[in-house]
């Protein structure tokens, strides 16, 4: 059956068994544009912006939903979440040049990251960004001079680590006490940050932020971190603490395969939401604005990859390779995460196959693998795939090893199809050599 909750909300399967997204044909979509390409549907990007707006701010008014760019952004889709309302959570000069090249308002922008340089620091502060979100004393220090040398006091939120394990891969959890990320409130730098920052003539302290990892499906690591920072920024009050502002980070996850069922918005805005105002009370806090950082659960499940089918090799008794015209370099997830995905025919995307495949990238690594002994119905050279749930995290990372151009994004809606970043060419790649 065609896992219809993995993929965009608009799509839809003609009555020729081929898959539509935004009324667009994807075989057209890939005729026209190419492959690999990546489509986006614009209503899912919007409605999941809506959607988190929404739940957020009817549980708790003064909620303020931040997309983490890092998941995927450039300067059309910048614009998009501007219209919706959100701010933004960028984590590098690069992302902050996008968004001040896509005018969005700067004031509602947020900067994260464990290593900001003195550049990427002194150009967002130059540039009016909203808040810096300090992860280190090092950067405390830097900032702080950077402030006073450019006469300006910068509001900021330090980022403390709760040392809650959210139950997911290695690589991405961040809010444990062995992490690059954060000051730890066990070891009691958290406590001295926070004592440095409420004491520096150039940093105003306006708030506490913790990110626990990516993606969670668990609600339970959330709540006791939610209660255990709050505990933990109460302390400080007589200090001169006034929270006001608290972000407990994004990491909401999103299904990639059928079987998976991540908690709705709703279940992480009543559990957050909940513990807030409980905790507050039980302290006579003040509630102070809430900031949410999704980056993966609004663009992930808006995006799909197409890509076409070139050679297959049958090893009998062993496996059977179909290997398609990218892979690693435009996603590198199930190489790096063992991350796993749906994938369809997409000129028969209404039918279960029973012929068992791998589905392999044309990158020079035998790691270089989407899709691992999957059932699809029997691919000929030259037929398209479409792998879902691909929005966050794969043009993103995509990288030009072997020299192979990125590929090109797709915007879809009501049958349109506008090009929102097109495919690099051999000039690109060569574009900073110096011979
Ligand atoms: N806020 C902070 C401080 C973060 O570090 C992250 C993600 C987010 C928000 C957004 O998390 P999201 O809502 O997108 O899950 N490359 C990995 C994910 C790395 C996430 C890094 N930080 C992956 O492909 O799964």
């Amino acid at each position: 059956m065609f896992p219809k909750q993995v993929f965009p909300e608009t799509s839809e399967i003609d009555s020729n068994g081929r898959l539509v997204i935004g009324g667009c044909n994807t075989l057209d979509l890939a005729e026209e544009f190419g492959t690999p390409v990546y489509v986006i549907d614009e209503v899912t990007v919007r409605n999941r912006c809506q959607e988190f707006v929404k739940e957020f701010s009817s549980v708790y008014p003064n909620s303020k939903v931040l997309y983490a760019s890092k998941a995927y952004i450039n300067p059309a889709l910048a614009k998009i979440f501007n219209e919706e309302g959100l701010g933004l959570d960028v984590v590098s000069g690069g992302e902050f040049a996008v968004a001040k090249a896509a005018g969005f308002p700067l004031e509602e922008v947020y900067f994260h990251g464990n290593n900001k340089t003195p550049d990427e620091l002194t150009q967002s502060l130059q540039g009016g960004i909203g808040r810096i979100v300090v992860d280190s004393f090092h950067e405390l220090e830097v900032l702080n001079d950077i402030a006073l040398s450019n006469g300006k006091i910068q509001d900021i939120l330090i980022r403390v680590s709760p040392g809650i394990d959210p139950h997911t891969h290695a690589y991405t959890t961040t809010g444990i006490i062995d992490s690059k990320f954060g000051f730890s409130i066990q070891t009691g730098d958290a406590e001295n940050a926070i004592k440095w920052a409420l004491n520096a003539e150039n940093l105003e302290l306006i708030g506490l932020h913790f990110h626990l990892g990516s993606p969670i499906f668990e609600l339970e690591p959330y709540t006791a971190a939610t209660d255990l920072v709050l505990r933990f920024a109460a302390q400080f009050r007589e200090n001169g603490l006034n929270l006001r502002e608290f972000s407990p980070g994004g990491g909401f996850a999103i299904a990639y395969t059928r079987d998976q069922m991540p908690p709705d918005i709703s279940d992480y805005a009543g559990c957050i939401v909940s513990t807030m105002t409980s905790t507050c009370d039980e302290l006579g806090m003040e509630y102070p604005k809430l900031l949410i950082e999704p980056g993966r659960s609004i663009i992930g499940p808006a995006g799909v990859a197409l890509y076409k089918v070139g050679a297959i090799k049958d090893i009998p008794g062993v496996r059977k390779y179909v290997s398609v015209d990218g892979g690693m370099g435009d996603n590198i997830r199930p190489a790096l995460y063992q991350a796993e995905y749906e994938v369809v025919s997409a000129a028969q995307a209404d039918r279960d196959g029973d012929d068992k495949v791998t589905i392999a990238g044309k990158y020079c690594e035998s790691g270089d693998v989407l899709a691992t002994d999957i059932f699809l119905p029997r691919l000929s050279s030259g037929d398209v795939i479409a792998i879902p749930a691909s929005g966050a995290y794969c043009p993103s990372m995509a990288s030009n090893y072997n020299l192979n151009p990125r590929p090109p994004i797709i915007l879809v809606k009501d049958g349109a199809s506008r090009l929102i970043r097109r495919r690099e060419s051999y000039e690109d790649l060569m574009y900073c050599d110096v011979v």
